[in-house]
């Protein structure tokens, strides 16, 4: 099994342990679809899409696990890192890339390290696109005209 797989195959049985049937749908259809459009945002910037889906697998992870958006970035960035020590997916490099992502996702509003852009994007993709006639919060406005521009749509 690819490591991809493997890691979705946990963050599922994590994920499938929350009560609320509304709730789990959301979390697995934003930390999927967070992790494909990380993987084309990766791949077109020459970044690495593996781990760029895999810390979109993990973004939102300690949320969706406590109930509570409070810092949830910099608390995911641990949890996430005590996961792929875990499940030794990683070397130490690839999991400083994924934990920093995790980290910094919340800072739309700053530039941070190549992989960092590509959750933050991937996050604002998601929020911005999974539903049309949702209003785009003023703090995404100018990522999402620069990721239409980007990618020409
Ligand atoms: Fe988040
Ligand atoms: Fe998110």
């Amino acid at each position: 099994m690819g490591r991809l797989k493997e890691l979705r195959k946990y963050v599922d049985g994590e994920l499938n342990k929350m009560e609320d049937e509304d709730e789990r749908n959301s979390a697995i259809v934003h930390l999927y679809g967070v992790s494909l459009a990380a993987t084309m945002i990766a791949k077109k910037r020459g970044l690495d899409p593996e781990i760029a889906s895999m810390a979109a697998m993990l973004h939102d992870f300690h949320a969706y696990k406590t109930g509570s958006y409070d810092d949830h970035a910099h608390k995911g960035a641990d949890l996430a890192r005590e996961i792929l020590g875990k499940l030794k997916l990683t070397d130490d490099v690839e999991t400083e890339l994924i934990c920093s992502a995790i980290y910094h996702h919340s800072d739309k509003l700053v530039t941070d390290d190549p992989m960092d852009e590509v959750l933050k994007d991937a996050d604002v993709i998601l929020h911005c696109m999974n539903d049309l006639s949702k209003a785009i919060k003023e703090e995404e406005q100018a990522r999402f005209e620069n990721l239409c521009a980007e990618f020409g749509i």
